[in-house]
């Protein structure tokens, strides 16, 4: 076992007893690379973040220009720094439909937090509610919108008066009343496994929160960014939210998350008191500057419109008598299996096989494809191959031996 390894399973903190371990050299492109020189054709973007893929130039060099003029000069709202600045801009002018506020954190869970925040304050009322089957993240307010109790059991108190609604069930939505501060949900259920909301639903959400006043907070934390063939899922279902919540591909591979809201209301948090959230490296100008050259890039390029023929190829290809269905929104895809004894082996041959894949949280029959949207024809060839290959492995057990 190399030096690294050892060290990595004893002092960095385990998440769960079987990590993947693969021991990284570099990474570029569709591709990472081990220290043992064996190339991985990467079918996950690291869960919906290298949308661009690893190490683009323009990031890179946004990057390297950033950490050589200033790092960190002052927490969060204070100075004025040029790539915030400009990132903000940009996103208003972008999304061009009134959410025109950016309040730049560290990371998804964050952006929930300090929305479930600015949503209380806002309305004055307590309620919040969420749908089953939803993951917004991992602190202690974050978890107490998922609605499986197993696992939050083990953590409770979680905070009150949090309710959750089944999803996609529009009769439901009589339970938005004049109490509740905020509902928030994904336009397309990730972790579950890949399951988009349907107009009607969106629809009818967004008309239930305008009679009661309740504020909608879209979590498009996996969705944006392009991965549904839209910059992000809510201008394809042609409602607004009040409050947009971002991270992942947001930085290019750097850590970064926002919540984006018009700003009347994001002003709840400077006054009656002041400093209604703050964080010291929220916004770092280093993450932003690569969330910027990020944005930059997919605008300007075609990723975002080639989404779904690439999603097309994909769905085309991959047949097999050991999957039983696929679930997609654009490049974010759960192929669900016949048998759920199937799926730790298939994942763990796909890495030996040279194709990185991965769970999803709720949905143990199911493997993940979310590949950064850069990805060609051919490497969906490629990577389909590999996937079909490695179900024969399976089917015939040759794996085994
Ligand atoms: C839909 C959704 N919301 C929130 C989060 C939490 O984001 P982060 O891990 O950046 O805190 C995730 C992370 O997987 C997510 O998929």
């Amino acid at each position: 076992m190399s030096t690294h390894r050892r060290w990595f399973l004893q002092h960095v903190a385990q998440t769960s007893e079987y990590p993947f371990g693969l021991e990284i050299s570099h990474a570029a492109g569709m591709y990472i690379f081990d220290v043992h020189g064996k190339k991985y054709l990467d079918f996950d973007s690291g869960i919906s973040v290298s949308a661009l893929g690893h190490c683009h130039p323009a990031v890179v060099s946004a990057v390297q220009n950033q950490v050589a003029t200033y790092m960190h000069t002052m927490v969060y709202g204070e100075h004025i720094q040029s790539p915030q600045v400009e990132y903000a801009h940009m996103l208003a002018q972008t999304l061009n439909n009134g959410l025109d506020s950016v309040y730049f954190v560290n990371c998804g869970t964050e952006a929930v937090e300090a929305a479930i925040k600015l949503a209380r304050k806002a309305t004055g009322r307590i309620e919040i509610l969420s749908c089953a089957g939803a993951y917004h993240g991992s602190t202690i307010a974050a978890e107490s919108l998922r609605s499986d109790t197993e696992f939050t059991r083990h953590y409770v108190p979680s905070i009150p008066c949090v309710r959750h609604l089944p999803f996609n069930d529009v009769e439901a939505l009589s339970k938005i009343t004049e109490r509740t501060a905020c509902i928030i949900l994904e336009p397309v259920q990730a972790e579950g496994g890949i399951i988009p909301a349907t107009e009607a639903y969106l629809k009818a959400v967004r008309k239930r929160c305008d009679e009661t006043g309740t504020l909608l907070i879209l979590d498009e934390i996996q969705t944006g960014f392009g991965r549904t063939g839209y910059l992000f899922a809510h201008q394809k279902y042609g409602i607004i939210p009040d409050i947009l919540l971002i991270a992942k591909a947001m930085g290019g591979g750097m850590p970064v998350g926002a919540l984006v809201a018009p700003s009347d209301l994001m002003k709840t948090f400077s006054n009656h008191p002041a400093l209604g959230h703050i964080t010291t490296f929220g916004g770092h100008p280093v993450c932003i500057a690569a969330a910027l050259a990020t944005l930059k890039t997919l605008v300007s390029e075609s990723y975002i419109d080639e989404v779904q023929q690439k999603e097309q190829l994909l769905r085309e290809l991959l047949r097999h008598p050991l999957i039983r269905t696929i679930r997609s929104s654009g490049l974010m895809m759960a192929v669900e299996l016949t048998a759920a004894e199937h799926l730790s082996p298939v994942i763990r041959l796909l890495i030996q096989n040279g194709l990185l894949t991965d769970y999803f949280l709720f949905d143990r029959q199911s493997f993940r494809i979310a590949p950064p949207l850069i990805i060609s024809h051919d490497e969906i060839r490629k990577g389909v191959s590999i996937i079909l290959n490695t179900l024969d492995q399976i089917q015939h057990h040759s794996y085994l031996s």
